[in-house]
């Protein structure tokens, strides 16, 4: 075999490994050269990815019929309709007969994959490997925003700083007085209103490094590899620090273990590792801070909320007019405009998230764009775009709002809930 041919197909296939067709003439000149186990491995890479490709399941068949005896059932799969190139004549021919066609009409993994487990060593199905391996490295990144760049909202950050924020900074007087700097902060709120977006200025305002990672992708469906994978995610914070680990969307781990029963077990002993990871956090303050967030904090389960673990919580409030004018501002600055008004735009927005915003901000210059290439010229983003932006985008925080009225109605016994309370009150919803 020419092994020049095949390094420089296989640097090709590097540069472009979505390009199937390259990688199965690489896996029929290793088919070819005997090299059966490497051949396989091309194929079963191309099926992974379209698994009714019909000359990668022709080669298939062919491999394997090498291999052992009887041939491994393969099922002439009609073509994808997606495009898959017509299978070559060769391929269809080592197609295997029409009664080795497993009864969905399907390619039969199960049979092929246990009898191909005697021949090969190496786990048949490609990306079990990636799969089991747990999550991928989260990436810290350099904190670019501090509180300067969070628009309005002075009570929020008031609150950040009196829980968090200023004990952290100075812990020796925070000490004199008793107050533990263990534990982590739990901002909650309705969605798109900041939550990530102040994580990232607490860290700036730290100096620390910002490592985030969303609660679901952390779960796996393996047993234990769950808790692996959030070992490795606290273990790569402490790595260096000071850190935030920022835990995203915490809800969906720290669901009250009361409503966990029978096939849930494992989402309970997830859980316990979550605690374990924040008790075993050394010290008062070992540089390593815990920032969560969800917006269904009355879901998250008791024993997350202790003293020692998120025991501070702070409410991130829909943006108020200075918060809303900072962000509509953000949006509309790069883009061609003329006349905005942009206090009566603020007035006009009260219920906005900042998600919502941007997305008036964004319909508003799609308007203006289509009105552009329509006139063959520029015309920039004006308020006639923006009244109708306003009649298209819903605001998004009421529904929240409502359903957290219940919640301090019915269910405030600790007092939790008093600063969702008099929030309610000032927006007269209480
Ligand atoms: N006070 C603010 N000043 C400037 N920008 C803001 C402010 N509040 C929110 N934003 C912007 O609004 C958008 C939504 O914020 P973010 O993603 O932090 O919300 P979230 O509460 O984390 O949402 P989710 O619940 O969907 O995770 C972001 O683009 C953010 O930059
Ligand atoms: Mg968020």
């Amino acid at each position: 075999m020419n092994e020049q041919l095949l390094t420089s197909l296989r640097h090709a296939l590097a540069a472009s490994p979505g390009d199937s067709a390259l990688r199965l003439h690489v896996a029929e000149m290793l088919h070819a050269a005997g090299r059966n186990p490497e051949a396989l491995a091309e194929v079963n890479t191309v099926i992974q990815k379209e698994p009714s490709n019909v000359a990668a399941l022709g080669m298939l068949g062919k491999i394997v019929s090498g291999l052992s005896a009887p041939a491994i059932p393969v099922a002439p799969v009609a073509a994808d309709p997606v495009g898959v190139p017509p299978a070559a004549p060769e391929a269809v021919a080592a197609a295997p007969a029409p009664d080795r066609v497993p009864a969905d009409g399907g390619f039969d993994w199960d049979r092929a994959s246990s009898e191909l487990g005697e021949q090969l060593p190496a786990p048949f199905a490609v990306g079990m490997d990636q799969e089991e391996s747990g999550v991928a490295p989260i990436e810290p990144e350099a904190p670019v925003i501090t509180l300067a760049d969070v628009g309005g909202l002075d009570a929020v950050k008031a609150r950040l700083n009196e829980s968090f924020l200023a004990p952290m900074r100075h812990s020796e007087i925070a000490k004199a007085f008793g107050k533990s700097l263990r534990g982590g902060l739990l901002l909650y709120g309705p969605p798109g209103c900041g939550k990530t977006f102040l994580a990232r200025a607490v860290a700036g305002e730290l100096g620390a490094r910002f490592m985030s990672v969303v609660m679901t992708d952390v779960l796996s469906s393996y047993i234990g590899q769950t808790e692996k994978n959030l070992k490795a995610v606290f273990d790569s914070a402490r790595a260096e620090t000071p850190t935030v680990l920022f835990l995203d969307e915490v809800d969906a781990l720290g669901m009250r273990r009361g409503s966990l029963t029978g096939s849930a077990s494992w989402l309970r002993q997830m859980v316990n590792q979550l605690l374990l990871e924040m008790d075993s956090m050394a010290g008062d303050n070992d540089g390593l801070y815990i920032l969560a967030a969800t917006n269904h904090p009355w879901d998250l389960d008791e024993a997350l909320l202790r003293p020692g673990r998120l025991d501070r919580t702070v409410l991130v409030t829909p943006p108020d007019a200075a918060a809303r004018t900072a962000i509509l501002h953000y949006h509309l600055k790069k883009r061609p405009i003329a006349g905005i008004d942009l206090p009566a735009l603020t007035r006009r927005t009260e219920n906005l998230s900042g998600a919502d915003l941007e997305h008036l901000c964004v319909t508003a210059a799609e308007k203006a764009m289509m009105e552009s290439i329509a006139a063959n010229e520029i015309v920039p983003l004006n308020m006639g775009h923006m009244e109708l932006a306003l009649a298209e985008v819903k605001a998004s925080t009421l529904p929240w709002l409502e359903s957290a009225r219940n919640v301090v109605r019915f269910s405030n016994d600790h007092g939790r809930y008093d600063e969702l309370a008099s929030y309610l009150r000032s927006r007269k919803m209480l």
